[in-house]
């Protein structure tokens, strides 16, 4: 049952011909009210699919947004609450990338989805968790520039034959850097026959005990086709909530309940009613680097549709 809020943001987002999007790690009243929740790749390709709409409103963080803005130049994308950044995005600036390219002329540049817009436009092509080893391996070159998150780096690197780059050497998510092998391990005796999926961004000593080494897209994935019941999810907590929502007969737990990314949790239900009524804030990519950004970002999407 809808609260009388969220009654009222469903009808100003008919009345506005808008859509909502959220990301996974929304809490459970935002998934409630979206159109569409998915993980990065899965917003980036819905975000190339919005064609009869005037208004997006994006529940996500900051890179996020500004890649459904770059996909729909002539769309208002709208963000709930303008401080939501991923702070990972903020730890490559372009001008770091330029540097890179100029100590590895050769190398291609592969850049994760989280990171900014000047920084995309650096990029040869960018990549998802759900697909950063079918891009590198898509590519010609031996010598890759992988970055920001130097764990999904070395995912990839396990992967590859290709030499993997870390830009910068030390880029990482907060939240993924909480999970210890401790953590798994205390979940894992006390439910002995669950699954253990992880995010690449987590330290790789935690993808180190298991195969299941997922995005959050991939865990949901995971969860349906699985014939268990017990799951021990090593990534932000609501992405619990979004599989409990999906899939209310199985039994998916946190590796650790405190690993909550602030920044998701800026939006709140107020705010997206707020961004409905007054179109705010809005979202813009200066039209050069949206061009330039745009090529890295359809680049990885032909190489994943
Ligand atoms: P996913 O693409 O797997 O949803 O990851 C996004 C993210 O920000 C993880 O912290
Ligand atoms: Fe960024 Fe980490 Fe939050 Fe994902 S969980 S948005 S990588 S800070």
């Amino acid at each position: 049952m809808l609260t009388d809020l969220q009654k009222e943001i469903r009808y100003l987002k008919e009345e506005k011909n808008g859509i909502i999007l959220a990301h996974n790690y929304q809490p459970q009243e935002i998934q409630e009210i979206a159109d569409f929740i998915g993980d990065s790749l899965e917003l980036c390709i819905k975000a190339s699919e919005i064609k009869d709409k005037d208004l997006v409103v994006f529940c996500g963080v900051d890179f996020m947004a500004e890649t459904a803005a770059i996909l729909n130049p002539l769309k208002k994308i709208v963000i709930p609450d303008k401080n939501a950044e991923c702070p990972m995005a903020h730890m490559l600036p372009a001008a770091e990338v330029r540097k890179y390219k100029k100590r590895y002329p050769s190398a291609a540049v592969v850049l994760y989805v989280n990171t900014l817009a000047e920084a995309k436009a650096e990029a040869d092509v960018l990549c998802t968790s759900a697909n950063a080893l079918k891009v590198v391996e898509s590519l010609e070159e031996d010598t890759i520039l992988f970055g920001p998150d130097q764990n999904l780096a070395w995912y990839v690197a396990q992967q590859t034959d290709k030499e993997i780059i870390p830009i910068p050497e030390e880029g990482h998510c907060y939240v993924h850097k909480m999970f210890t092998p401790a953590d798994i391990l205390f979940q894992k005796e006390k439910y002995p026959e669950a699954d253990v999926l992880v995010h690449p961004e987590c330290n790789k000593e935690v993808q180190e005990l298991t195969e299941n080494v997922l995005s959050t897209g991939g865990m949901l994935k995971h969860v349906k086709k699985s014939s268990k019941k017990d799951f021990i999810i090593g990534t932000e907590v609501d992405m619990v909530t979004r599989i409990k929502r999906e899939h209310p007969e199985k039994n998916p737990m946190p590796a650790f309940e405190e690993a909550i990314c602030e920044n998701m949790k800026l939006h709140t239900l107020e705010k997206v009613k707020n961004s409905l009524i007054n179109e705010e804030f809005v979202v813009t990519v200066p039209e050069e680097i949206a061009q330039k950004a745009l090529k890295a970002v359809q680049r990885m999407l032909d190489i994943s549709l």
